[in-house]
């Protein structure tokens, strides 16, 4: 006989737990039988003492098993998708997916809307006019079969591990967000329950991400390669740069033009070497290799599934992006080569200008944001714009520089600019 108490004390002691006791625990928290308070103090424990990978992997199965269990396999193109850990004007997912449908994989995308400094997918997509986030399984599998289309980015229904649903709300509010084995498992329950049969997890390092040290970075990754690969899907890691936001733009409308910059072979250069870099991860992992995806960029075709994949779900491509109401422009106070922009005052800039929200369900503005005019490694001049701030909200701006205090540095030196791609993790 179980008891909350039991399982609790078992991991505070710095005890293993049996598979038993997760199953349990897990199934006992998802009907409501284990209270949120000893959910918390679980978590806890876990966070100070860890899991091992038997305990991890039964972890995430339990998570999985608190819900349906998606399948794709009967679709005539294999599936592969993709996750990152967040970061800042990290709008990848946009033209990824596209792209990788277009090379003639079939790329299933359950994504979130943003809390705190990193912003969501969804809610950049919400930015174009019309479309929309719910989409039915069979709705999804038929985007999915049609080679026109062949991706399908929406939002996870409520019966997708549900209990890492619950879980990650109280970590959220009980400082135990920072736990590799509770990071991990909350990832890969997803995107395991999702259907997929191949994943590319791009993980990001450094001041704008969850793991700021590159040794945490690949014990998460690692222990996600493993989750995935021991529940049958194929799955590996790059480990990327976020000490600098990527590309020129944080903020829904602002990063979706960005997006659509690069379906239409231009953009910022760093955007494009991430996309293309995932891309040819994604396709390699479902045995597609004579397909480019630099050309697949460059020539359209990328472009010709985004519009289709936008107006399945609603959405107008050609319709203007909302703007904001108020920009403020940030300018060098010198000239001499910018040596630092910091991920993180900049994302927690976009987010006071209205980008993001504070708490789950609070709106956001479309089209507030911080456009970059410089990034590391470029010469400005004194005077020049540096940054553009956008917002509805114009009261927000004195809270947005005061983010950005610091977080940018113009310098002599010429300055180093860092890879995008650090480190490629697999079995
Ligand atoms: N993203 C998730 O889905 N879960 C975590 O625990 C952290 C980031």
């Amino acid at each position: 006989m179980h008891s909350a108490v039991s399982v609790i004390t078992t991991k505070r002691d710095g005890g293993e737990l049996g598979d038993d006791q997760i199953d349990w625990v897990v199934d006992a928290f998802t009907r409501g039988e284990v209270a949120d308070y000893q959910m918390s103090a679980l978590a806890m424990a876990i966070l100070c003492r860890g899991m091992n990978r038997r305990e991890i992997a039964r972890w995430t199965r339990a998570m999985i098993e608190s819900g349906r269990r998606m399948d794709f396999t009967d679709l005539p193109r294999p599936t592969v998708d993709k996750h990152s850990t967040g970061g800042v004007g990290d709008k990848i997912t946009l033209p990824l997916a596209p792209l990788v449908a277009a090379c003639g994989a079939a790329v299933p995308q359950l994504s979130g809307r943003g809390l705190g400094h990193t912003g969501g997918t969804l809610d950049k997509l919400e930015s174009i006019p019309g479309w929309k986030a719910d989409v039915s399984v069979p709705r999804m599998r038929e985007m999915l079969a049609d080679p026109a289309i062949g991706a399908v980015i929406c939002a996870a229904g409520a019966d997708l591990a549900p209990a890492d649903k619950r879980l990650y709300a109280l970590r959220d509010v009980t400082g135990t967000v920072e736990s590799i084995p509770l990071i991990a498992s909350s990832i890969m329950s997803k995107k395991i329950a999702e259907g997929t049969a191949a994943l590319v997890l791009d993980v990001k390092v450094g001041a704008g991400a969850f793991m700021k040290d590159i040794d945490d970075a690949r014990e998460l990754a690692r222990t996600m390669v493993e989750l995935g690969t021991d529940a049958g899907v194929r799955t590996v890691a790059l480990l990327t740069g976020m000490d600098t936001p990527l590309g020129r733009t944080a903020g829904n409308a602002l990063e979706v033009a960005e997006s659509v910059e690069v379906l239409a072979g231009g953009g910022p250069a760093d955007v494009v070497e991430l996309t293309v870099a995932l891309a040819g991860e994604m396709l390699a992992q479902v045995g597609i290799h004579d397909v480019d995806p630099a050309a697949a960029l460059a020539d359209g075709r990328a472009m010709d599934h985004w519009r289709a994949m936008i107006a399945a779900q609603g959405g107008d491509p050609d319709a203007p992006l909302p703007r904001a109401k108020h920009v403020e422009v940030v300018k060098a106070e010198q000239s001499g080569t910018l040596t630092r922009l910091d991920a993180m005052g900049v994302g927690l800039a976009a987010w006071r200008l209205g980008a993001g929200r504070a708490k789950q369900g609070d709106p956001v503005q479309f089209g507030a944001g911080v456009e970059m005019h410089a990034k590391p490694g470029d010469s400005v001049t004194a005077g020049q714009p540096l940054l553009t701030l956008h917002t509805n909200t114009p009261e927000a701006i004195p809270a947005a520089l005061e983010a950005l205090r610091g977080a940018y540095v113009i310098g002599a030196e010429s300055g180093v600019v860092a890879p995008v791609v650090l480190e490629r993790i697999a079995l």
